[in-house]
Formats: structure tokens, C-alpha cells, sequence
């Protein structure tokens, strides 16, 4: 038997004590051993007797009792996440976490402390919820030098997006539900403005690319400026509205960037809706490869949790994650990564505004929306974001011009 404990007693936390429950005899088959939850860390009671038996307030009955082998961190956040799981791993304890917001900040040093215990510091749960992209990466994708990795890394906008054009809801009342289904973080913010895909994206990219890709030095923009007119457009142009966490390989250079993205509808990540999560990768020898499940709520991150769990308990004494160094990988600057562009620009005067628009781009295609009559939009051929910025300023401080409403970046 090895026993386990549980720090965080939350949405996922209380998911991987009842997955561990339920599928206690083909998991303990396969782990070759039966994993018992021996505490549970969190300083609240619950109505279930059960769990509050194993209940403790006080991490130092964890850390110093010397039957515990692996630790499951569910709590979030980095403290006192980051302390507890150093000095678990430290003290020679595996440590099975889905805390993004730690494996971005400390994975590169952790690894490395698991590495020199020979015990292991896994994470699979850490991005896309239920789906197995961590270990593909560490495992099944070896062989290949990877140059692009796209995902939709974050539910709650998923979800909201495929809401606000199904259903036609406004993006508050979406939200709600989201929360409500326990897939928003705590502080819903880290969400919508795409915090939460950001350390995805830089902790799969510090994988594939094997140096540490610092998630601040990620140009962020989340889905709060996108509205029911952004949809109509992209429904007209056949694209899909995503939040699409990117990180590409130009030449010798990598750059990353999490933003609205359009989409055209016959891209494999355009058909990706609700709180599903996708993350489509390029290598030089495989060529697309695709993961898709469920990228939050309570018992899909749970089961790759659990699953985590197995793989410690296998590996008692052999670590087996390939480790990303420490040494900070230089993106490239954002403001020389081309991209083509949509734009909505409202007028008093179509023909003035629309000369000046050609004046400041290179337009691809002009479209209007019989119920928008003071607007019309364009898309552009590629331009480097620097340039983009530039002319979009101009536009909007261009006296033949009412205002821009909005601009999209579009995937290609
Ligand atoms: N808030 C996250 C999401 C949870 O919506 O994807 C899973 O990391």
C-alpha cells in the first residue's frame, strides 16, 4: 500500500478523492499497489465524516510523517503551493500537482529537485484539464523537433465564446455559468484576460523547446472586448472567434502570444467548442498532431491527476520527466510578428473612411452586415504587429473615421 496526501480540499481536490474511491481496485492494479488518501490538508470541515477523519490544518503532520510517499497539491496559486511542494520534494515525497500557476513560476527548479531525489514532480493536470498533452510531450514526441504549438488551453473562454455565438448570450451571463459549472479560476479574471492560457502555453513551450519560457514575457490579450457584432463578422467571413494560445517557430526565433484569434472554419481547432480544450502541435517528423478532451472542471482534471498518481507510485525511486532548463529562452518581440488583421471602422462617410483605410493597409477583403449600417470591416494581408499598431492609431485619430470598434488578429 502507499499512501497519499491531498493538499486542498476544492473542486479538484475533492474530485481526485472521489476518483480514487470509485476506481479504487483498477487503479490500485495498475499503480501494482493500493493508494490510500492518508490526510487531507485544508482548514475547513466538511459534512462528510469521512474526510474530515483524515482532515489535518497543519502541513508539518504531512511533511513529517514518513509513510506518505506522494503529494497531491490542488490548492492553486503559488503560495503557499511553492513552499510546501519544495520542501515535500526535498524531504524525497513525489509531488503530483495541477497548478499552473506554480509549474510556469518554479517547474524548471522543481524538476530539477525531483531529478536530483530521483522522485518526480508531475503536472499533467496542469494544462488541458483532462487531456494527456505533458507526457505526449515528454514521452511520445521525442523525436521530433517541434516548431508550432496552438492550443484553446483555457474552458472558460471556450466556453464562453461557443455560448455567445449557440446561444446568442451576452458574456456576463456565460461567465456565470461557467463559474457555476467550477470551471473559472477563483478570480475569474485570470480567464477572460488570459492569464491562465499564458502560463499554458509557456509551460508547454518550455517543454517542447526545452528552455524556460518565462510566461511575463508573453504578450496577453483576453476575450472581453469581443462582442455579438465580432461574431456576426467571423460568421460571414466562414471564421470562428478563439482564444488561441500560440507559441511558432519563425526562422531561428520563437514567439508566443495569447489572444482572440480568427480562425477559418475548416482549421481542426475551429470545430473545438464549449469547455473543451485542443492543442494542435507541428513537428518536423510527425507532422500535426492533435489532443482534445475536456480542459477543466472538477473530474476531468481529477482523472489526470490520479493518473499522475499512478505513474509516482510506479516510479517510487526513478525519476521519469525529461527536464526543461533553467536558462530563459528569448522570445521573439512581439512587435515583429506579422499577422494579417480584421478591422472594424465606423463612419460618417463611407467613401472618406474607406479611402483613408486603403491609404493605411493593404486590404484583402471589405465586409458589411446589413444590420450594422455606419461600419463596415476589412481584413488585411500579413503585416508586423508594429505596423499594425501604428495604423490602427492613425485610423483611429484619422479625422474621416467615427471610431475603430475592434481588431482581431487572423490565424494563418
Ligand atoms: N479556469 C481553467 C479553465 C481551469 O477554464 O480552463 C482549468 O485550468
Amino acid at each position: 500500500m502507499v499512501n497519499i496526501a491531498v493538499l486542498g480540499y476544492g473542486t479538484v481536490g475533492s474530485g481526485v478523492v472521489e476518483v480514487l474511491k470509485t476506481n479504487l481496485d483498477s487503479i490500485s492494479k495498475r499503480a501494482g499497489k493500493e493508494i490510500k488518501v492518508k490526510y487531507i490538508l485544508d482548514i475547513r470541515q466538511f459534512d462528510d465524516e469521512e474526510i474530515n477523519g483524515i482532515l489535518t490544518n497543519n502541513i508539518e503532520n504531512i511533511l513529517e510523517d514518513d509513510d506518505v510517499k506522494v503529494i497531491v497539491e490542488v490548492m492553486g496559486g503559488v503560495e503557499p503551493a511553492y513552499t510546501y511542494v519544495k520542501r515535500a520534494l526535498e524531504s524525497g515525497k513525489s509531488v503530483v500537482t495541477s497548478n499552473k500557476e506554480l509549474v510556469a513560476k518554479h517547474g524548471a527548479e522543481l524538476l530539477r529537485l525531483a531529478r536530483e531525489k530521483n522522485i518526480n514532480f508531475l503536472f499533467e493536470a496542469s494544462v488541458g484539464g483532462g487531456i494527456p498533452i505533458i507526457r505526449p510531450l515528454n514521452q511520445s514526441l521525442t523525436a521530433d523537433e517541434i516548431f508550432e504549438i496552438t492550443g484553446i488551453l483555457n474552458g472558460t473562454t471556450n466556453y464562453i465564446l461557443s455560448k455567445m455565438k449557440s446561444d446568442g448570450m451576452d458574456f456576463d451571463t456565460v461567465l456565470k455559468k461557467a463559474q457555476d459549472k467550477g470551471y473559472a479560476e477563483r478570480n475569474p479574471e485570470a480567464d477572460v484576460e488570459g492569464h491562465d492560457a499564458c502560463r499554458k502555453i509557456a509551460i508547454l513551450s518550455s517543454l517542447a523547446y526545452g528552455r524556460h519560457v518565462d510566461y511575463e514575457d508573453i504578450y496577453t490579450e483576453g476575450i472581453t472586448k469581443i462582442s455579438q457584432e465580432d461574431i456576426a463578422y467571423a460568421k460571414e467571413l466562414d471564421h470562428e472567434i478563439k482564444l488561441l494560445a500560440t507559441s511558432k517557430k519563425v526562422d531561428d526565433h520563437i514567439y508566443a502570444r495569447v489572444c482572440p484569434m480568427l480562425l477559418d472554419s475548416e482549421h481542426p481547432l475551429a470545430t473545438v467548442n464549449g469547455v473543451f480544450n485542443a492543442i494542435f502541435v507541428k513537428g518536423n517528423v510527425i507532422g500535426d498532431v492533435m489532443f482534445y478532451g475536456k480542459g477543466a472542471g472538477k473530474l476531468p482534471t481529477a482523472s489526470a491527476v490520479v493518473a499522475d498518481v499512478v505513474d509516482a507510485v510506479k516510479h517510487v525511486e526513478r525519476n521519469i520527466m525529461s527536464i526543461w532548463s533553467r536558462k530563459k529562452m528569448d522570445l521573439m518581440e512581439i512587435e515583429d510578428v506579422p499577422s494579417k488583421v480584421f478591422i472594424r471602422v465606423a463612419y460618417d462617410s463611407y467613401d472618406d473612411a474607406m479611402a483613408t483605410v486603403k491609404e493605411l493597409f493593404d486590404v484583402k477583403h471589405i465586409v458589411r452586415l446589413d444590420e450594422l449600417d455606419d461600419e463596415f470591416a476589412i481584413t488585411t494581408e500579413p503585416m508586423k504587429e508594429k505596423e499594425m499598431q501604428l495604423q490602427v492609431e492613425k485610423l483611429t485619430n484619422s479625422k474621416d473615421v467615427k471610431e475603430v470598434r475592434n481588431f482581431i488578429r487572423i490565424e494563418s
